[in-house]
C-alpha cells in the first residue's frame, strides 16, 4: 500500500480512483508522505511564502437560508450587524498597515442596491486610502454580472464562492431546494465572475453528514476541470441552532475531519500546484495547530480576522470559533508568527 501510495503521488494527473485512494489513508505513515509530497510542490513553485489575507466580516445580515450555517436568516437568535463604511475601511487600513499584501471582504449574501454601491464605495476608499497597494478579495455571495463588474471596476481582484458541494443531490441536503439556493445558479455565478474579470475562488465543506469519499474526490475534480485560482476550504462544523444539527449522528469524528481536510488540501496542491490554497480558520477550531498543518500539507495563504471584536463575535458560522474573544492585534501577531516559521526546518 505505501509503495503505491509513493507511485501515486509522483503522477502528473490523477484519476478519479487515485484521488479516492489517497482520500481513504488513514495512517499516519502514508498521510505524511501526501503531506510531505504536497509540501514540496509548494516550497518549489510559491516558495517559503505565506500570504495573509485580512479578513473583514462586513456583515451577518444574510438573505440566505443554508441548512449548516448559524448566521442563516432563519436563525432569529442570531444577533446582526453591519460594519459602517468607515469601520470597514478602518479594518482595511489596519491590514495595509500591518504589511498585508491583501483584505478579503466577507458577507453573508445581501442582494440590494444599497448594498451593491455600499461595497463600490468601500473598494474605492481602501485603494485611495492605501496607495492602491492592497489587493480586494470579495467573498459576498451570488450576484448579478453587472453587479460583479461594478466590483471589479471599483478595484476588486478576486472573488470567493464556494460551491460547498460540487454534488447536486448533496447540495440539496445542505440548502433549501428554492429558487435562493439553486445549484445551476450557483454554478452560473462562478462563471460569470471569471466572465466580469475576476480571479475566481471556490471551496467545499468537508465532512459534511452523507458526504463520501467519492464526492470529496469528485470535487477535487471539479475545482480542476473549473479552473479555480484559489481555494478555500475546511471541515464541516456544527452548529447548535440549525436544521443540519439534526444530522449529527451521522457525522465523521473531529479527528477523521481534520485529517480529511488535510488531506484534501495537499491532494488539491498536487493536483493543482500554482493556486492559492488556504488554511481555513474552521481548522483551527479541530486543532489549535490547524493552520499550522493545513501549510504544512500545501496550503499557502491564512486568513487573520481583523474585524473589530465587538462585531466579530457574532459572526458566528458554526460553534466554537477560534479567536472568537481575541483582539486584533493578538490575532495579527499569532499569524505574522506563522507566517515567519521556518518551516523548512520542521517549524
Ligand atoms: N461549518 C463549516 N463551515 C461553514 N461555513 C458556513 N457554515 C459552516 C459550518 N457550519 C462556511 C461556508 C461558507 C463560508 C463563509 O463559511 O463554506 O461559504
Ligand atoms: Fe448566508 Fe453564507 Fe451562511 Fe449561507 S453560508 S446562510 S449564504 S452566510
Amino acid at each position: 500500500m505505501t509503495s503505491e501510495i509513493k507511485k501515486i503521488i509522483e503522477k502528473p494527473e490523477l484519476s478519479r480512483d487515485e484521488i479516492i485512494m489517497l482520500l481513504s489513508v488513514d495512517s499516519e505513515a502514508e498521510s505524511q508522505l501526501i503531506f510531505e509530497k504536497a509540501f514540496a510542490i509548494k516550497n518549489h513553485i510559491h516558495g517559503s511564502k505565506i500570504y495573509l489575507r485580512g479578513l473583514i466580516e462586513l456583515t451577518n445580515k444574510c438573505l440566505k437560508n443554508c441548512y449548516y450555517c448559524g448566521i442563516r436568516s432563519g436563525n432569529k437568535n442570531a444577533t446582526r450587524y453591519e460594519l459602517s463604511e468607515k469601520e470597514a475601511l478602518q479594518a482595511a487600513v489596519l491590514a495595509w498597515e500591518q504589511g498585508f499584501g491583501s483584505i478579503v471582504i466577507q458577507s453573508g449574501e445581501l442582494k440590494s442596491e444599497v448594498f451593491a454601491s455600499k461595497i463600490e464605495r468601500l473598494l474605492q476608499q481602501i485603494h485611495h486610502k492605501t496607495n492602491n497597494e492592497l489587493s480586494v478579495t470579495l467573498s459576498c455571495g451570488e450576484q448579478t454580472l453587472d453587479t460583479y463588474k461594478r466590483w471589479v471596476v471599483a478595484g476588486a481582484h478576486r472573488y470567493l464562492l464556494r460551491i460547498e458541494s460540487s454534488n447536486e443531490t448533496l447540495y440539496y441536503k445542505i440548502h433549501p431546494n428554492d429558487q435562493m439556493h439553486d445549484f445551476q445558479t450557483r454554478l452560473q455565478a462562478l462563471h460569470d465572475l471569471r466572465t466580469a474579470g475576476f480571479l475566481v475562488g471556490t471551496g467545499v465543506m468537508i465532512g459534511l453528514p452523507e458526504q463520501t469519499i467519492a464526492h470529496l474526490a469528485d470535487d477535487l475534480l471539479f475545482f480542476k476541470n473549473f479552473g479555480v485560482d484559489m481555494v478555500g476550504m475546511g471541515p464541516y462544523l456544527e452548529h447548535h441552532e440549525t436544521p443540519l444539527f439534526e444530522k449529527n449522528h451521522l457525522l465523521w469524528s473531529e479527528s477523521t475531519r481534520f485529517q480529511k481536510s488535510l488531506l484534501m488540501i495537499a491532494i488539491l496542491r498536487i493536483m493543482m500546484p500554482h493556486i492559492n490554497i488556504a488554511a481555513s480558520t474552521a481548522l483551527e477550531t479541530l486543532n489549535p495547530l490547524g493552520r499550522q498543518k493545513g501549510i504544512l500539507a500545501g496550503a499557502n495563504v491564512i486568513m487573520p480576522n481583523v474585524t473589530p471584536l465587538e462585531k466579530k463575535i457574532n459572526y458566528d458560522l458554526y460553534d466554537k470559533k477560534p479567536h472568537l474573544y481575541n483582539d486584533t492585534e493578538k490575532i495579527v501577531q499569532a499569524a505574522k508568527q506563522i507566517r515567519d516559521t521556518n518551516f523548512l526546518n520542521g517549524g
